[in-house]
């Protein structure tokens, strides 16, 4: 058994096939799906909706089991309990029982992991505050609104300080500040070394939180990379005052592409090269520079160009 892994996360040709009774089919959940999630980082999967994030997750934690392939967590068969243990969860569509308490709930579950009395009495009321939910712990959770129960969740998630956050759609349902809030925890958590692997469709949220991802499509994965790579510059774009005539001509004879507006031209350069001999040649006809920035491709234009290319 390896129990040193530089990985958070292995699998290696994981498949879950469900058995569809209704349909009297199969349902290929996850297809040979062979991934490495580095420790200490923010790790996204990305995927449509029933790509097979939450069976991949499901699958890690013992929840269903694969039909076949393998899956280590920090080096461990996460078949094994001991492997799920430095794990902190939180399910996709949770039911907390609505009888207890925000403070009751977290009680219950830190004592399920493990944590002794005096710990929780210290833990929970630190946990409602990294929430935001301080003022909430006595209410029944019943009574909590959807973003409110996504925090609780996050807190119960959180409680047992875990060396890994699983988070399936962690800011389902939760409104833009408390999205950002959540973003920061998280970004907390990760410099303090947890690895953090979440579930997500919300591709603005995944690009501004996650150093690597994973995009799923049909149980398979189509892409993997770091998210600087993936979203890599893709040249330069320089919008000018229209410069002369002749030097707009210079200047188009060098770029990728020309387009004129509001007495403005923006100009697509492929290098830095040639977006340096650019500026040169307008700065020393005392053209004015608008703007020059690295062009970029966004994640939903990589998502979108790997999801329809299959
Ligand atoms: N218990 C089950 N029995 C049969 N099929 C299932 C079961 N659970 C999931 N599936 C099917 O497996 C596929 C993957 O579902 P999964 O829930 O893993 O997708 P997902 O990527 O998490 O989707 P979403 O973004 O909607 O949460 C879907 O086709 C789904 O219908
Ligand atoms: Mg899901």
């Amino acid at each position: 058994m390896r129990v040193d892994s530089e990985y958070a996360i292995e699998t290696q040709d994981l498949t879950k096939i469900y058995h569809a009774r209704w349909s009297g089919g199969e349902v290929r959940a996850i297809d040979g799906v062979s991934l490495r999630v580095p420790k200490g980082t923010i790790f996204g999967l990305l995927g449509p909706n029933g790509a097979g994030k939450t069976t991949f997750v499901k699958t890690l934690l013992s929840a269903v089991r694969q039909t076949h392939g393998s899956a280590l967590i920090f080096g461990r068969d996460a078949s094994d309990p001991e492997a799920r243990r430095p794990i902190g969860y939180l399910p996709e569509n949770h039911r907390f029982p609505t009888y207890f308490t925000g403070a009751g709930m977290l009680d219950f579950y830190a004592s399920l992991s493990g944590v002794s009395a005096s710990r929780r009495k210290k833990l929970i009321p630190e946990h409602l505050e990294l929430v935001g939910l301080s003022q909430w712990g006595a209410m029944r959770i019943g009574k909590y609104s959807k973003g409110m129960l996504q925090r609780l969740g996050l807190a119960q998630a959180l409680i047992h300080s875990p060396s890994m956050l699983i988070l399936d759609e962690p800011t389902d349902g939760v409104d833009p500040v408390g999205r950002r809030e959540i973003r920061e925890l998280l970004v907390r958590c990760e410099s303090q070394g947890v690895t953090i692997f979440v579930n997500s469709h919300l591709l603005a949220e995944i690009e501004t939180l996650c150093r690597e991802i994973a995009i799923l499509h049909k149980g398979k994965v189509a892409l993997t990379g770091k998210m600087h790579d993936l979203t890599a510059g893709k040249g330069y774009r320089l919008t000018v005052t229209k410069p002369s005539d002749a030097l707009t001509e210079e200047l188009r004879a060098k770029a990728t592409s020309m387009a004129a507006r509001d007495g403005l031209i923006d100009f697509q350069f492929p290098s830095r090269e040639l977006v340096n001999t650019a500026v040169d040649l307008l700065r020393a006809q005392q053209c004015e520079i608008e703007s020059l920035a690295p062009t970029t491709s966004t994640l939903e234009e990589v998502f979108v160009r790997t999801v329809e290319k299959k």
